[in-house]
């Protein structure tokens, strides 16, 4: 199956590029793969484990190889034999240049950029392009996944995000205040009918407009991917849950460095991910604790992202207490084999017909669209029930 990801050049999508090749070359093991548990026996039928990647970026680097090296240098998240063992698939994977539309000030932490805006064209001819590029690079069996730099949250108007003939409108118009790069990608990508993921909590396919546009046509699933300490929120909240152990209070303090970080470090860009991130907890437990969420830049951590978390809670007799976690891990290791994951399940969705938002792959999302259901043991059982009903 093919792959073209948004944001090609990223520690993300180089890792999980690294991985999907050295599967296929069987250096790898499919540890941390969820598509390769047993109750997801027969994917392979759907979606076998061998990747073509590609993408847009706007970084300007040699190729996937060069890439993937400059995060291995700072980060070393992987042994440098691994990269070796798949150098020459690498070194043939190029990216298409992508717009940059209102991605905000933290875009400027990116070094030197090259975008297809930089000649002066507008919102329709930047749309074709995207599409021209991923035409060339699809094969009626490419997933479109969205993993580039987590964009400001943008400002919509009934009149452009409402329906497909008003985003149409808004084109036409070349309306730009009101598109961002990551609507212009789904749109694209949704267009020419390939299936579409948003890894990030940018807007992405998560407009209205959007959400019609693959009505009938197309599968598509997001925003953002629960990795970390997400992850370990909305798993262990349940305990609480379970108990009848009332949340007084949660706080989650983040911090990170790489490129990811340094984009965060942004208020602009940061909002989005702190409003996907707080969402959680109200839509599990049906009401709102005090919460504290915030994230922050740590040059020095690079890709190793750590979350200090503090619960505190009321049990029988009203009698208060507390429980603390640290969530210590590599980022792009957690989240590259959900990117191969997530475009298994959405290709196996399209080869089956189905169309629109899949809020059965919540489980891989902090904010999953259409979905209120957050608790990570619900949403397993979600996935595997989907699965199993739609593979029959
Ligand atoms: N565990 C995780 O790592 C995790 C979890 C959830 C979400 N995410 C999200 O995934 C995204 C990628 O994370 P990362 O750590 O790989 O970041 P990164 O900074 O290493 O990679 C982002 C890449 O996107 C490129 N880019 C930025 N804007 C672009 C645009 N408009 N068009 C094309 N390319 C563009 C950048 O040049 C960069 O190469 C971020 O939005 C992050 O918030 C990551």
């Amino acid at each position: 199956m093919r792959i073209w990801l948004v944001g090609a050049y990223g520690i993300v999508s180089t890792t999980a590029m690294v991985g999907g090749k050295a599967l296929e070359r069987g250096v790898a093991s499919t540890t941390g793969l969820v598509s390769e548990l047993p109750p997801f026996e027969g994917l392979e039928k759907y979606a076998p484990l061998n990747f073509e990647f590609g993408g847009h970026e706007i970084r300007q680097l040699e190729n996937a190889y060069d890439a993937t090296l400059e995060h291995l240098n700072l980060n070393r998240h992987f042994d440098f034999k691994l990269l070796d063992a798949v150098k020459d698939d690498m070194i043939q994977i190029r990216t298409a240049t992508g717009t940059a539309i209102n991605c905000g000030s933290g875009i400027d932490e990116l070094g030197e950029i090259r975008t297809i805006e930089d000649e002066e064209i507008g919102l329709r001819e930047i749309t074709e392009k995207l599409m021209d590029d991923m035409k060339k690079f699809s094969d009626g069996e490419t997933v479109v996944i969205n993993v580039a730099s987590t964009e400001p949250l943008p400002e919509l108007n009934k009149k452009y995000h409402d329906s497909i003939d008003g985003f149409e409108t808004l084109l036409d118009e070349n309306r730009k205040e009101y598109a961002t790069a990551s609507m212009l990608y789904a749109y694209s990508a949704l267009k020419l009918g390939l299936p579409y993921a948003n890894f990030t909590p940018s807007s992405g396919s998560n407009i209205p407009a959007l959400r019609q546009l693959a009505e009938g046509k197309t599968p598509h699933a997001g925003s953002d991917g629960k990795t970390g300490e997400t992850l370990v929120k909305t798993t262990l909240a349940p305990m609480f849950l379970y108990r009848n152990l009332q949340i007084i209070g949660w706080m989650s303090y983040n911090i990170l460095g790489d490129y990811d970080g340094k984009v965060l470090a942004h208020r602009d860009n940061k909002e989005s991910k702190v409003e996907s991130k707080d969402k959680v907890l109200e839509k599990m437990l049906g009401y709102s604790p005090f919460s504290i969420t915030e994230i922050d830049f740590f040059p020095s951590l690079l890709d190793n992202k750590t979350a200090f978390d503090f619960i505190h809670f009321e049990g029988f007799l009203g009698t208060r207490m507390k429980y603390y976690f640290i969530w210590d891990a590599i980022d792009a290791i957690v989240a590259a084999p959900l990117i191969l994951d997530i475009a298994r399940f959405l290709l196996f969705a399209k080869k089956k017909g189905i169309s629109g938002v899949v809020k059965e792959l919540g489980f891989f999302f902090k904010d999953p669209m259409e979905s209120d259901l957050v608790n990570t043991h619900e949403q397993f059982s979600e996935l595997i029930n989907w699965y199993n009903q739609v593979k029959d």
